[in-house]
């Protein structure tokens, strides 16, 4: 059984830290005997956008939709194409395309991470974020009358759909029952939007009363921020809207230490579709071309990855890895080191 895997590099550090994701997912799959097949791409990326005028060729789903999962860089270079085209003609398609309809960040605070709150120990900071991917605010119904005029007017919708709210809702309590905590925090604001976020606090409710084993909790996303920077060590499994989610899962790696470690995954759980695997990192372009970005964060995504196709030892051996180069080194100079990219991914590597 051969998994096949297309490679989507992209831009800027997307390109030099793929090759190390690429060493420890294989460094994994001799260890525990995983058949893995390569393909690489040369679109998504800015470089494809100047040549033909798009980020990817018309046919790109007929030709990923075979693959068993993508393994994704970043993509982004601004100087030559502007952020909202590269996002808009790649990765935001893929989300909507192939119905990736979970987001999922963990969020940990590992050993040797100098973290940015006060007082926390590696093992304080424990959570999942599960951000729905495909409704939401973040609809394209709506539109602008009167432009340039007083009477101008502006209005997006919001969507939530009884399947779409489901769907995002089972996986997280599903997610909640597989971990010890078996704990469920859920991102509301039904005190100011005073329709969809009420039907969303209907739906965690029932959603609830199959899953008696789990507590929950409802917050307010603005006291929900706060609290996720005074005592994150409340949260497990954390549930959102797209725009609430999207908060967080920023936030959330943020508190947990620099952004150069932070994997994040698009997933369609039924597997009709391809998958996607992804740094929360973009292509910095401020320091490409050194050999210096953190590969981490591409490496902790191989992790999910394998751990979606379900090889869970796999996944624990990397990021087993990752932690004891954290503690041990080497380190790429977001953490205070001086190794490269390629040094601290040959460590990793071997580790596993
Ligand atoms: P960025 O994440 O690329 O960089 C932010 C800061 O973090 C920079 O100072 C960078 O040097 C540092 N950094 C990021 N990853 C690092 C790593 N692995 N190791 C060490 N340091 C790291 O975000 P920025 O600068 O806002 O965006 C740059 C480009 O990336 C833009 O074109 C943006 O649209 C794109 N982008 C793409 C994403 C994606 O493909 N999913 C996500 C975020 C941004
Ligand atoms: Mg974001």
């Amino acid at each position: 059984n051969v998994h096949k895997i297309a490679v989507l590099a992209g831009d800027g550090i997307g390109k030099e830290v793929m090759p190390e994701g690429i060493r420890a997912v294989d460094a994994a799959a001799k260890r525990f005997n995983i058949g893995i097949e390569w393909t690489s791409f040369e679109w998504p990326s800015c470089d494809y956008y100047l040549k033909h005028g798009k980020m990817m060729p018309d046919d790109w789903k007929e030709q990923l939709d075979g693959y068993d999962a993508l393994f994704f860089g970043a993509v982004g270079w601004p100087d030559t194409v502007p952020d909202h085209v590269s996002l808009w003609g790649s990765l935001l398609k893929f989300r909507r395309q192939f119905d990736q309809y979970i987001n999922l960040r963990p969020v940990r605070l590992l050993p040797g991470v100098p973290c940015p709150l006060a007082n926390k120990q590696p093992g304080d900071i424990d959570m999942m974020i599960v951000r729905e991917n495909t409704e939401g605010e973040y609809s394209s119904v709506g539109g602008r009358m009167f432009e340039g005029t007083d009477r101008e007017f502006v209005l997006q919708e919001a969507i939530f759909t009884r399947t779409g709210v489901d769907r995002v809702l089972k996986f997280a309590f599903e997610l909640a029952q597989k971990r010890p905590k078996k704990h469920l925090t859920s991102a509301t604001k039904s005190n100011g939007i005073s329709i969809s976020m009420p039907y969303w606090d209907e739906r965690v409710d029932a959603m609830s009363a199959g899953y008696p084993e789990i507590r929950h909790d409802k917050y307010h996303i603005d006291i929900l921020a706060a609290r996720f920077v005074l005592s994150p060590e409340r949260f497990d499994v954390v549930v959102a809207s797209n725009l609430f989610g999207d908060i967080l899962s920023d936030l959330g790696p943020a508190c947990a230490g620099t952004i150069g470690i932070a994997p994040s995954a698009n997933l369609n759980p039924e597997r009709s579709f391809p998958s996607l695997f992804e740094p929360v990192h973009g292509s910095a372009p401020d320091i490409y071309g050194q050999n210096i970005a953190n590969p981490i964060a591409m490496i902790w995504c191989g992790a999910m990855m394998l751990d979606f196709l379900g090889y869970t030892e796999a996944h624990d051996a990397m990021v087993a890895a990752v932690e004891r180069c954290l503690v041990d080194g080497p380190r790429t100079p977001d953490l205070g080191g001086t190794a490269s990219t390629t040094e601290v991914g040959m460590a990793i590597a071997s580790i596993i």
